[in-house]
């Protein structure tokens, strides 16, 4: 069987590998505490679910959803936007339904990438930006995330003549892994330069609604003229506790939701009729629950962070996202010997930094993805395996 050369390009997504690991240590018995995978024990609310269930005892429900997206439900996203972010969109022609952001964050690189093209990539990031490029046969420019910069991307320090080659520039804030969050001021500096080369910015937002103490993120479409150069993808797994719905969205920019709607009417055959439903219920409902939500995450951090810096090892106290970024031990070796190690030593799974690129080396992440005690019992099996 030949397989195309291409599939040489990227690996399989990291959760793969550590989920047969993970699977095999849990036969043998071992309590493994997984704080790697960013899927949190939150569920949807009853509402939600009931809803959900409901479109799907409707016979009706079980045909070819349309090939495009359902007014509806870019109505209820387009008004979700204007309520939270203060952005108007046309919902017909400046947002388009994906089946989870990631179904848009892979086919936004066969919309913009030609063979050969420049995509400027933070480095660290979530995976699929670097694999979504290269199987486009799109060039990979990392741009490093330092801690220097409070993690936000130096524009003026890409040089000129790879700005000038670049087709898109990846931003995610509140970010995944380093947590870092991303003020108006710098999404006006991103036009800016994004209008001078002319790079297509492409803003990955799902971590919009977690967030701690007074902190609200932002949208990049807040700032003027942001539409004319991008676009930003966000989702309802985070913000809405539905991980396992696939229900994701896009909006900004006309020419480039085009383009996406014109992949997708051959990738897919649209969003099942009763997420469709339920995803419109959700945007257009209550959003009391989160406050609840997000002040468990915040228990969560502070228990998580607290024991980290009283075992000496440093992280910063997150204002959004459930990840904790902290710094690698010293004399604990690489990022990846220091976690496997753990893994083997103590059943706790975090992931090393440089599993998201060259610049996450000398950092790990933990996703607060258990109740506090379980993370407590985490902490006190890492301050043991430190001694
Ligand atoms: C930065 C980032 N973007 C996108 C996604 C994918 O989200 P979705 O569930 O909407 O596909 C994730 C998931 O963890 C993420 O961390």
């Amino acid at each position: 069987m030949r397989i195309a050369e291409r599939m040489k390009r990227f690996d399989a997504y990291l959760g793969t590998e550590m989920n047969v690991r993970l699977t095999r240590m849990r036969a043998e018995g071992k309590d493994v505490i997984n704080l790697g995978l960013g899927d949190p024990d939150v569920q949807p609310t009853e509402h939600q679910r009931r809803v959900l269930a409901d479109a799907c005892l409707d016979v009706n429900s079980h045909h070819y959803p349309s090939f495009y997206s359902p007014k509806p439900l870019k109505e209820a996203i387009a008004g979700w936007y204007r309520r939270r972010f203060g952005v108007e969109v046309d919902p017909e022609t400046e947002v388009t339904t994906l089946l989870g952001s990631a179904d848009g964050l892979y086919h936004i690189n066969t919309c913009l990438l030609d063979p050969g093209d420049i995509a400027l990539i933070p480095d660290p990031c979530y995976p699929a930006y670097v694999a979504g490029a290269l199987i486009a046969g799109g060039r990979v420019h990392p741009v490093p995330l330092l801690k220097q910069n409070g993690f936000l991307p130096d524009l003026e320090g890409i040089p000129s003549d790879v700005a000038r080659r670049a087709r898109l520039i990846w931003v995610n804030y509140p970010n995944n892994p380093t947590a870092a969050a991303a003020g108006v001021d710098f999404y006006r500096r991103l036009v800016a330069w994004a209008q001078r080369y002319e790079v297509v910015v492409v803003s990955d937002n799902p971590y919009s609604e977690i967030c701690f103490d007074d902190y609200r993120p932002g949208s990049f479409l807040e700032v003027e003229g942001a539409r004319d150069v991008g676009i930003e993808f966000n989702s309802l797994s985070k913000a809405y506790n539905c991980c396992g719905w696939r229900t994701g969205m896009v909006l900004g920019n006309r020419a480039v939701i085009a383009a996406l709607n014109k992949i997708k009417s051959h990738s897919d055959r649209g969003m099942f009729y009763p997420l469709q439903v339920a995803a419109t219920e959700s945007l257009n409902g209550p959003v009391d629950f989160m406050q609840d939500r997000n002040r468990a995450f915040q228990e969560r951090r502070d228990v998580v962070v607290e024991a980290l810096n009283r075992m000496g090892v440093a992280a910063e106290r997150p204002r959004a996202t459930f990840y904790v970024w902290a710094e690698v031990p010293k004399g604990a070796g690489s990022s990846r010997d220091f976690c496997f190690k753990a893994l083997e030593a103590i059943s706790v799974w975090m992931i090393p930094g440089s599993m998201y690129g060259t610049h996450g080396e000398g950092y790990f992440r933990i996703a607060l993805t258990h109740p506090a005690a379980r993370l407590q019992d985490a902490m006190d099996r890492l301050r043991r395996f430190l001694g």
